[in-house]
């Protein structure tokens, strides 16, 4: 119990009094600074206190740009312990570990200065949390890279005049100003923006920062790139990660929001640039493909080895894993990709085995946003979290099918299980998920599941399309002429009429089907083609691949 905190604007105390259900309030902090200029409110707040029994919480009544924690605190060269250890630490003036604002940033005038009071009143590793209304256009924050993600941030026009007129009434202003002035002050760890609708609406925003100077918050511009280095060659070494801060320091302006974070696995990427956002915030699969046994079986992982991946949905890099590798370096050009990598590994660090089986074994958990909120949150980088608060219904809609029906490939999963409906195939799914040979699964396949699956009608109406294979099976253009110059080469052709096309696409979909029926058992073997057909995974498929032990 060393911590000190404080709320400025804290009001009646309310804010404080709700922390304990996260935190021991009484035990934890040292002593709970409430800072606020309204007797009324202050004598409210210590009626509050003195009811609750909390000794730790003294009440200031006084404008917050005016409170400096030294007035209230020793020093620590006037502590009573003068021993070698704290003697290189005199006269240093008390710093609080948490400060907070709820709903204060908006109604104080001279924000300017009660912001640029905070630096000397936090810790070095302090914390400084901020949840306030706002209104705000996308076009002051383009080609922002510190603000740590800007999902949801736009409010229409219709939107920014009503509530700013509305909170005006109130004299609260909702200008952006505010929230920018505070995120080009201090460095940005973690944020997103949401709407109370049940308040009709209101934008709102929870930001979570700390120091801005690198050596203050512990970020660093130059060793996280190290691991960078070790696969970009000579010529590409300008990674934007470490340009980007360089550049940053360079303007005064706080680092982007990956150097913060508790973890720096996930590097800093321009999330305006085209070649991300062209997949407009959509993953397109939501699990990998591609069997993670024989790429183990061919590659001999070792703890000598650093691997270079495609990400993908994640699941072979986690899997490589397993084999404790030196390093992954998982590489995606579409972000969410790697945003649901992080969540799968912020489950496996912060969930229970029940929570995580809910998450990513049947796809669904009604408490999601909750875990994300409480649990994982400090597990994942600004942008997977934004993402991750608005995409919560991927887990938690009742109408939806979960997180395997998400993502460009449900397009994909759909086709394919409407069309077993369809022709009264469920069943027959069923049986070839569970059968005991190969033998019994191929005659399975070869009776009824190929002829649906594999169907010329449908090969020549759907699946040889680009777009389709694009944005269903994620098969990109550069790809799908690969595919087509290989069965060129093949068949000694050079004309790549729409017949050849059709037929090189249709060699690649019997050449990559056929072959998992024919070779592994579906019951406990290239698990994503069991995923694929039942849209989740069973308890006995993870038994069987032996997964629990490695919780
Ligand atoms: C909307 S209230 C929020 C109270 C509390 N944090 C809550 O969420 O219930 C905003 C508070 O900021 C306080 N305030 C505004 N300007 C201030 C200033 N310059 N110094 C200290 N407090 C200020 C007001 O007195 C008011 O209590």
């Amino acid at each position: 119990m060393a911590e000190l905190t404080t709320q400025i604007g804290g009001g009646t105390g309310y804010n404080i009094e709700a922390m304990r259900k996260f935190i021991d309030v009484p035990n934890y902090f040292s002593r709970v600074y409430l800072v606020d200029f309204s007797p009324s409110l202050c004598e409210i707040a210590r009626r509050r206190f003195s009811r609750l029994g909390w000794k730790n919480v003294r009440i200031i009544c006084q404008d917050a740009r005016l409170f400096r924690l030294q007035n209230h605190e020793a020093t620590i060269s006037d502590t009573v312990d003068p021993s070698p250890s704290t003697r290189n630490q005199r006269s240093q003036d008390p710093k609080a570990a948490l400060v907070t604002m709820s709903y204060a940033l908006s109604m104080i005038p001279d924000f300017h200065s009660v912001i640029d009071s905070i630096p000397a009143l936090l810790a070095p590793s302090g914390i400084l949390s901020v949840v306030d209304f706002y209104v705000q256009n996308a076009v002051d924050i383009s080609g922002r890279n510190y603000g740590g993600g800007s999902f949801d941030r736009h409010v229409n026009w219709l939107g920014r005049a009503f509530w700013r007129s509305w909170f005006e009434f109130d004299r609260v202003a909702l200008e952006p100003a505010r929230r920018d002035y505070l995120e080009y002050r201090f460095g940005t760890i973690l944020n997103y923006n949401k709407r109370h609708y049940y308040l009709g609406g209101i934008p709102y925003y929870t930001w979570i920062g700390c120091q801005k100077v690198p050596e203050a918050s512990g970020a660093t511009v130059e060793s996280p790139d190290m691991c960078v280095m070790e696969w970009l060659d000579a010529t590409t070494k300008q990674s934007t990660r470490a340009a980007a801060g360089l550049l940053n320091l360079s303007l005064s302006l706080p680092l982007p929001s990956a150097f913060y974070q508790n973890h720096t696995s996930r590097l800093h990427y321009d999330e305006h640039h085209q070649q991300h956002t062209q997949f407009q915030n959509e993953y397109i699969y939501a699990f990998t493909w591609e069997d993670p046994k024989v790429d183990k079986e061919l590659l001999k992982i070792t703890s000598d080895d650093t691997i270079l991946a495609i990400t993908s949905a994640g699941d072979n890099i986690l899997s490589y894993a397993l084999c404790k590798p030196r390093r992954i370096h998982a590489v995606d050009l579409n972000p969410t990709q790697n945003h649901l990598l992080e969540l799968k590994i912020a489950a496996f660090a912060s969930l229970t085995y029940d929570d995580t089986w809910k998450l990513f074994g049947l796809g669904r958990h009604p408490d999601f946003r909750r875990l994300l909120l409480e649990q994982m949150s400090p597990h994942l980088s600004s942008q997977a979290f934004q993402f991750w608060v608005a995409n919560a219904s991927t887990f938690t809609s009742r109408l939806g099918c979960g997180l395997y029906e998400t993502g460009g490939s449900r397009y994909a999963v759909r086709l394919a299980k409407y069309l077993f409906v369809l022709a009264g195939l469920r069943r027959e799914v069923q049986r070839l998920c569970s059968c005991g040979t190969i033998k019994e699964q191929r005659a399975i396949w070869h009776r009824s599941l190929r002829r649906i699956l594999l169907n010329r009608v449908l090969h020549r109406v759907v699946i040889r399309h680009s777009a389709f294979l694009w944005k269903a099976l994620g098969v990109p253009p550069a790809q799908r002429q690969m595919i087509v110059d290989d069965y060129l080469r093949k068949v000694a052709s050079k004309n790549a009429t729409p017949t050849a096309c059709g037929q090189a696409i249709w060699d690649y979909m019997t050449d990559t089907l056929d072959p998992v029926v024919d070779h592994s058992l579906m019951k406990h073997e290239n698990y994503f083609y069991s995923l694929c057909l039942r849209g989740q995974y069973t308890k006995m498929l993870v038994t069987m691949l032996g997964l629990e032990k490695h919780y």
